[in-house]
């Protein structure tokens, strides 16, 4: 089977039980100022998982793009990604874990759909600690099914416990399910560290709302939030070890070795890392970011990078990233139909950051010629220090392996444990800063946050009014104490634009208007000419916010009641966010 078909037969058998398909969210969060990405599917959903009335109702499908920057390292192994799809089925506050497990259960083994027998499938669930107690009904609904007791493994929280994605939100225990791919019959007993029991999906029961102080609330209405990887899935359908072997990769390792000097990329750590990082770039750069040294443009940037690097390490000399990319857009762009429509921007932006950082290299092998040459030449052993290695690393995106060999090639060492320790504590630090950020979020219903939200819609309008309507929503992020707004416009705002932006928000605010929340099409919300991002995001039925006769804009709220609640609107900071999107910064005093 491949990824297409396992796509389309997920979406099949949820629909068949009254699930209704979702589209795929942009890989940037939306109003969420918490992550930098979408990691999971129910990401988008947050919301919906805290009680909010989907449009859609209560049964969810869909197929979802995602980026876990967090084991950027591992990449180049058989399994991690930066990037990757997910499969995932939801229940907002409808059917709970009989169902969810007896959905899972036929999914997998029906001849109808996966057709993987029950010998290869082995269970965890969550033992049960001070925060809440042992599953015991996922456990007996497996064994109900025929499962064998040997085959269910009961887990702490570190291993059976998911979210919340942010610091609060949805969260609670899960079920895992594992699949045999040895090439041996599989033993009896499940043993969770053996590492080819490989895990595919995940229910999550979401019972709880762990909310600022650390607690687990109970949800009024629990919900089910379930995820299978698309690679990881092909591949053991597959019976291959290694994601790289389905066609999902293949067709980007066949366009890098004949670019590169290298017969088979897909057996080099280089190859994986190169078509990883680019498929993950192109995916992101469709949804519109451009490298920078900030937030989600900054690890787009590392992303790129690291590519070029890995290109020279296989003797690339040409450019070649907007290559690779080209053929993740032609593989991928009947699914995404976003990285067609925007090929253009990805491949002149993929272009600009190589042809940049081909000149970073030079500099960082200048800075690296300086380093030694302030060693002295009489020492008996030359080292480069921990933290000079560091530097090079972190400034000039030189990797260790890449100053070794500079290094040996002029007499010299490395410090690589005092590297290693430098590295370590970065890592740590990014792998909790960079996807979590600050205060706030989709999970935030706090009245700083929702009002915020509100003072969003009357500046959208405003600009309108003064700029015109090409303006369009780029993106926006609220945090307790300031809106950040992104936007279509070409030019930096004149001081006057700026201050009649302002006056008109601030009439608006003190005329006291009511906010209103209606629910309708999207035919119907366009026809009344409602403004705003989501109509592909929620299908059918959208929420429309209504504020007086100045504003009417399609969105997930929250909003306030009246506008006479919002204070007084100052813009802060206009600012370009990248070509050809402006970026303000505003607060409510
Ligand atoms: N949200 C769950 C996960 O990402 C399903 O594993």
């Amino acid at each position: 089977m491949n990824a297409k078909e396992l796509r389309q037969k997920y979406l099949g058998f949820f629909k068949k039980y009254n699930h209704k398909e979702i589209k795929s969210a942009p890989l940037i969060p939306d109003n969420d100022p918490t992550v930098l990405f979408i990691t999971a599917g129910m990401h988008p959903l947050v919301p919906y998982l805290l009680g909010q009335k989907h449009p859609l109702g209560k049964r969810l499908v869909n197929y979802q793009k995602c980026i876990r920057t967090g084991d950027i390292d591992e990449v180049g192994d058989d399994v991690h990604l930066t990037f990757f799809e997910m499969l995932g089925n939801w229940s907002l506050g409808d059917y709970f874990k009989t169902d969810a497990i007896e959905y899972s259960f036929e999914f997998l083994t029906s001849s109808d759909y996966l057709n993987i027998s029950l010998e290869q499938l082995a269970f965890t669930v969550f033992a049960g600690d001070s925060d809440a107690p042992f599953d015991e009904e996922s456990y007996n609904k497996w064994v109900s099914l025929g499962v064998s007791p040997d085959r269910i493994a009961k887990l702490g929280k570190s291993d059976n416990w998911w979210g919340p994605p942010g610091k609060t939100g949805p969260c609670g225990p899960d079920t895992e399910i594992f699949y045999w791919s040895g090439t041996e019959p599989p033993p009896e007993k499940f043993e969770p560290e053996d590492k080819r029991w490989v895990e595919i999906w995940n229910d999550v029961f979401m019972q709880y709302n762990k909310t600022l102080t650390g607690e687990f609330e109970p949800l009024s209405k629990p919900n089910v939030d379930t995820g299978m990887g698309v690679e990881r899935v092909t591949a053991v359908l597959q019976g291959k070890s290694s994601v790289y072997d389905t066609e999902l990769f293949q067709p980007l390792f066949a366009k890098l070795s004949q670019i590169s000097d290298c017969e088979n990329p897909g057996d080099t750590q280089s190859g994986r890392i190169i078509v990883e990082h680019l498929r993950s770039s192109t995916f992101i750069l469709a949804d519109g970011i451009s490298p920078s040294s900030v937030d989600q443009g900054y690890v787009l940037r590392r992303l790129i990078r690291r590519a070029v690097r890995e290109g020279r390490q296989l003797g690339i000399k040409e450019k070649f990233t907007s290559k690779i990319a080209e053929e993740v857009i032609t593989e991928y762009s009947d699914v995404y139909p976003e990285l067609q429509t925007n090929k253009t921007f990805i491949l002149d932006e993929l272009e600009c950051e190589e042809i940049q950082f081909s000149r970073t290299l030079e500099k960082g092998i200048h800075e690296f010629n300086k380093v030694i040459e302030s060693i002295p030449a009489n020492l008996e052993r030359k080292v480069i220090s921990g933290r000079k290695a560091f530097y090079l690393y972190d400034t000039f995106g030189f990797p260790i392996e890449l100053t070794i060999e500079l290094a040996r090639e002029n007499g010299f060492e490395v410090d690589e444990a005092k590297f290693k320790a430098a590295f370590e504590k970065h890592r740590e630090l990014s792998r909790k800063g960079a996807e979590r950020k600050f205060r706030g979020g989709l999970a935030d219903r706090s009245e700083e946050t929702t009002r915020l939200h509100t003072a969003t819609h009357l500046l959208h309008q405003a600009l309108r009014q003064v700029l015109g309507n090409h303006v369009a929503q780029k993106g926006s992020n609220i945090t307790t104490e300031r809106l950040r707004f992104d936007f279509s416009h070409p030019v930096k705002l004149a001081g006057d634009e700026i201050q009649e932006v302002e006056k008109i928000v601030n009439e608006k605010i003190s005329e006291d208007l009511q906010v209103t929340k209606e629910e309708m099409t999207v035919e119907e919300a366009k026809s009344q000419g409602a403004i705003g991002l989501f109509e592909e995001r929620y299908g059918e039925r959208v929420s429309v916010y209504t504020i007086g006769n100045f504003s009417k804009e399609i969105c997930g709220g929250p909003h306030i009641s009246n506008t006479q609640k919002l204070g007084s609107f100052k813009i802060k900071k206009e600012e370009s966010s990248s070509r050809g999107i402006r970026r303000i910064k505003a607060v409510l005093k």
